[in-house]
């Protein structure tokens, strides 16, 4: 089930304008691009997600072949006009994540989906998802992705984690607290604090957007059928994080290197 108001979302011009604008690796990205750089030469690469092209802009150049797909015809023509002096414009194509049957079965080294992309799809199809990118990528090929983390949104919920000694940043976390929660009047503190995973209207883009938040642990037993080798890493520091210190990880959201089984 295709979530409407995302697509739409991501297919309007003041969004596509943002994503075109964006230059930086996040931490987590650069600490993963370091440890393929040496054999992206030989590597077919599949960028999901790709937006306006931040990635692109690293990673096409070191990969031996490079395909950028995104849902929105939108962002898949500010791509092409974004790198038309130096991508060949049939690298990027419309394709929704769900449905990659224009990509046959083992062709990718290395797939990304990159800066939270898979969070706009809802649960059940995200598992139809992992399992097309298993499909597509060889077997012991890599897949990175990052996804949200329930854990920091519940802070994020509870009302007491806003208060400090500094009345203006009081008062500040308190309006963007209250506004989670007339933005998500379906779920309540004790709720998000005993669901595996939620989808949740956050702050991004004026809370247009309906994003799929996950804890670690879950989302490591998601991968467990299909993935190995799963390495958790701080999208912020760019260090790698033990699967036994994930229970206590706030940040909003994580980065997850791993292996197609
Ligand atoms: C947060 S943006 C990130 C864009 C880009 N990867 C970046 O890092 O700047 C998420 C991207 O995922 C794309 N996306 C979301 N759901 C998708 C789906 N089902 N299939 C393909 N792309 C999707 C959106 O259109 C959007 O461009």
């Amino acid at each position: 089930m295709i979530n409407f108001q995302n697509l739409k979302t991501y297919e309007s011009r003041g969004i596509i304008q943002h994503y075109t604008q964006l230059q930086q690796l996040q931490p987590a990205e650069s600490a993963i691009l370091s440890q393929l750089k040496d054999q992206l030469s030989t590597m077919s690469m599949l960028d999901m997600g790709v937006g306006g092209g931040r990635t692109t802009q690293h990673f096409a150049k070191l990969a031996a072949n490079y395909r950028g797909i995104d849902y929105s015809a939108g962002m898949i023509s500010a791509c092409q006009k974004r790198f038309a002096n130096s991508i060949d414009p049939d690298s990027f194509a419309v394709c929704d994540a769900r449905d990659m049957s224009c990509f046959a079965d083992n062709t990718f080294d290395f797939i990304l989906f990159s800066f939270n992309g898979i969070d706009y799809i809802e649960h059940c199809d995200r598992i139809q998802v992992l399992q097309e990118i298993q499909r597509v990528g060889k077997p012991g090929s890599y897949f990175c992705f990052s996804t949200h983390n329930l854990q920091g949104m519940e802070q994020v919920f509870n009302w007491r984690s806003h208060l400090s000694y500094n009345p203006v940043n009081t008062y500040t976390e308190l309006v963007i607290w209250a506004l989670y929660r007339l933005f998500n009047r379906s779920y309540s503190l004790k709720q998000l604090q005993s669901s595996a995973h939620a989808m949740i209207r956050d702050e991004p883009h004026n809370f247009r957007l309906r994003t799929y938040h996950i804890r670690p642990q879950e989302q490591l037993d998601q991968l467990e059928s299909g993935f190995k080798n799963i390495k958790v890493y701080s999208w912020q520091r760019g260090i790698e994080i033990s699967h036994e210190d994930l229970p206590a990880i706030l940040e909003m959201w994580l980065y997850y290197f791993c292996e197609i089984k």
